[in-house]
């Protein structure tokens, strides 16, 4: 694969719509929209020029829904002559067949037709099964992401994968689909728990040591800002993590190659995920001591200076993040990374730092694995 670019500059396509900032993601051959500002629940410029029906279905969860679905349920409802809201269980849980089931028999029992617009009011995992109901049914509806999540604001909205687990591997039943425009009202992050805004902060950290050393330097700068909720500094950070995700999906829709280094952190947090099950860790949370992991095995393949293991490892300490990986036992991490879907051949393959700011993906012999394994239990 390519390297990522030493920087990603901010995108030129970032335009004001109304004022709601707006970061433009281009696939080549889908195109829409990031908006990003305070109160846009409630500004009836978010919601015009979506495609037309006559039901638009909210998809939401049973703790989301009695804090924000009103709110767009009233937005909606000056548009759509008839608005209904399915409401899943919440937890990682329930990223499952059953709870995506849910979503098919309100589609068929409610009458809805192929022009029926769905709208994910949740985080990443009401998005992703959302996406996924969307993109099967009557093959393919179209679909609008209300993320309420820090994680789900920078990161799982944007780019169109959509999944469920599987007992066997998380995320790996889905479809690429992208969403017809992507809503970030920051205000719906003021009922996100601590440890929720916390576990977004894991992957808006991610860009920095990916694809933009600068924005590193910001969030270690302005950490504080982002842990006390500063609403400038969100803006900021969604604003900046939204640029870089559309500029790689933009490069590189369905990851064959460049888009893989989203997965920073990633192959060793899906094995603490399995490993330890779904919804004991918190995604974010898995990704950030993964990524102090995947430092560490940059440095173990000599591409990076122990320093770099070091000042990852505070950053995310500081933010809060876990840096001790569960003590799971090398042989059970080998197991459980080699279903990773960037797996080729039986080979694990880990996005790794050539620099701060640039990550390739390689393959690492299973020695220098154990070692970062059994030392990350350690720390
Ligand atoms: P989540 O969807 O489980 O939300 C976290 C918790 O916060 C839930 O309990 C939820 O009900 C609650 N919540 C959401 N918004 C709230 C609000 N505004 N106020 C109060 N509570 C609120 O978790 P997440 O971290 O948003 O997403 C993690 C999921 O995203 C994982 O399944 C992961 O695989 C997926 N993901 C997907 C992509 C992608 O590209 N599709 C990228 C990253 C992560
Ligand atoms: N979160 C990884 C991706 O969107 O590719």
């Amino acid at each position: 694969m390519s390297p990522c670019p030493d920087t990603l500059a901010p995108s030129e396509a970032a335009v004001s719509h109304g004022a709601a900032p707006c970061v433009i993601v281009d696939t080549g051959h889908e195109r829409y929209d990031i908006r990003i500002g305070r109160g846009l629940l409630d500004d009836p410029a978010s919601w015009s020029g979506l495609p037309r029906a006559a039901q638009a279905v909210i998809v939401t969860n049973t703790t989301i829904a009695p804090l924000w679905a009103a709110r767009l349920h009233a937005a909606l409802a000056g548009i759509y002559a008839r608005v209904t809201t399915v409401e899943l269980p919440d937890g990682e849980e329930h990223k499952d067949w059953p709870a995506l089931n849910q979503i098919f028999d309100h589609l068929l029992r409610g009458g809805c037709d192929r022009k029926t617009v769905l709208f994910a009011l949740g985080g990443g995992v009401v998005g992703d099964m959302a996406g996924f109901a969307a993109g099967c049914y009557m093959r393919g509806v179209p679909f609008v992401q209300v993320p309420t999540t820090l994680l789900a604001q920078v990161d799982s909205s944007v780019g169109g994968k959509t999944a469920i687990n599987h007992a066997l591997g998380k995320n790996m039943i889905g479809l690429f689909y992208q969403p017809a425009r992507v809503i970030c009202d920051l205000a719906t992050l003021d009922t996100l728990p601590q440890r929720e805004l916390v576990a977004g902060l894991a992957e808006v950290i991610k860009y920095g040591p990916i694809a933009d050393a600068v924005f590193l330097g910001w969030i270690e700068e302005h950490l504080d800002a982002l842990l006390a909720r500063d609403a400038g500094a969100l803006a900021h950070a969604v604003r900046r993590s939204c640029e870089i995700k559309a500029e790689v999906v933009g490069q590189d829709e369905r990851e064959g190659g460049l888009r893989a280094i989203l997965n920073f952190g990633h192959t060793f947090g899906h094995a603490i995920e399995a490993g330890m099950g779904y919804g004991a860790w918190l995604h974010g949370e898995a990704v950030g001591c993964g990524m102090r992991m995947a430092t560490d095995l940059s440095a173990r393949l000599g591409l990076v200076p122990a320093a770099t293991v070091d000042r990852m490892h505070r950053l995310l300490e500081r933010a809060g993040l876990p840096v001790r990986a569960p003590a799971l036992g090398a042989a059970r991490y080998l197991e459980l990374m080699g279903r990773d879907k960037k797996a080729e051949a039986g080979q694990v393959r880990f996005v790794v730092l050539e620099a701060l700011g640039r990550a390739v993906v390689r393959a690492a012999p299973d020695e220098l694995i154990a070692g970062v394994v059994e030392d990350a239990a350690r720390v």
